[in-house]
């Protein structure tokens, strides 16, 4: 049995960890493992490693990023896209295959298990967390702890330079739990997210009020705008200087955290067990771990 692993789209602290247990549950049923390199791409390149290699040890686990790389393929929203992929699966002959991604990734699934007879198992490993059907997604929470500790980095010199305002921009696409997230994590002075309409004069107040205590710092998701313009507006309504800080794909690139880790082992072993059994569907995160729920369930 010939069974294969790819990471899709961006990549989501954890997915190093979803590599070593998809790989220790292979090697325990004596299953060949391929790790399809830089996401669909290399089903269509026929790219691959085996992971069987001492390099996808225990050492990578702790490691952000994913080390089989992975890529972005829009036109898996179009038929040339998903038959590409379906052609590709044909070739490297796989028997089983298991796909890591966010919501972009899950639909592209969806389109391919229509025309193939190969068994696949979709993970959700993003830091936005808006995988439906899941509560959390491999990666959101090492995200959120980054944006934690900049918070906290940044009350250092807030709090020894007082008076000044700061905002900081956060990723999520357009998703705002990242930010609500950090925001119930390190309180703040206003929170602007996609999902609530933008009140800049009321952030504004929040923000002059915040400052004649002590400094302010707003948080916005990066989906409401680029943090310079918005820091200008509101430099504009407040009176004073707004400094913006961008996190950047520095937060998504940190390392996982031991829950993060925890949950892709555990995803990593149940896609290569239900695999191994012939079983396509998906990992559900939610009620503290990782589930399999067979297709159609
Ligand atoms: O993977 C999700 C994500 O990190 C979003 O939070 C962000 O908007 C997007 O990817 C950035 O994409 P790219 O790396 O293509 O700029």
């Amino acid at each position: 049995m010939l069974l294969g692993l790819l990471t899709s789209g961006g990549d989501a602290p954890g997915m190093n960890a979803l590599v070593h247990g998809f790989r220790e549950a292979c090697l325990a049923r004596s299953i060949e493992a391929f790790g399809i390199r830089g996401g669909f791409g290399g089903v269509t390149d026929r790219s691959f490693v085996d992971l069987a290699d001492p390099a996808y040890d225990a050492g990578i686990v702790a490691r952000g990023g994913t080390v089989i790389g992975t890529g972005r393929r829009p036109d898996l929203r179009t038929d040339p896209g998903v038959d590409a992929v379906v052609e590709g699966l044909g070739h490297l002959a796989l028997d089983g295959l298991a796909v890591a991604g966010g919501s972009g990734t899950r639909a592209g699934v969806e389109r391919i298990r229509l025309r193939t007879r190969v068994p696949i198992v979709f993970v959700p490993a993003t830091i936005d967390a808006d995988v439906p059907g899941s509560d959390s997604s491999i990666g959101f929470e090492s995200a959120v702890d980054h944006g934690v500790r900049a918070l906290d980095d940044l009350r250092s010199t807030a709090s020894s330079l007082p008076g000044r305002a700061y905002l900081v921009e956060v990723l999520g696409a357009n998703c705002g739990r990242i930010a609500e997230a950090i925001a119930a994590a390190t309180p703040v002075d206003a929170l602007i997210v996609p999902e609530r309409p933008v009140d800049l004069a009321g952030v504004a107040e929040a923000m002059r009020a915040a400052m004649a205590r002590q400094y302010a710092i707003a948080v916005m998701t990066e989906g409401c705008g680029e943090a310079g313009d918005v820091a200008h507006r509101l430099a504009e309504l407040i009176g004073a200087r707004v400094r913006p800080t961008v996190l950047g794909h520095g937060q998504r690139g940190t390392a996982p955290n031991a829950r993060d880790r925890a949950l892709g082992l555990s995803a990593g072993r149940l896609a290569a067990e239900a695999l191994a059994d012939g079983r396509g569907g998906e990992i559900r995160i939610g009620g503290g771990g990782a589930r399999f729920v067979g297709v159609g369930a």
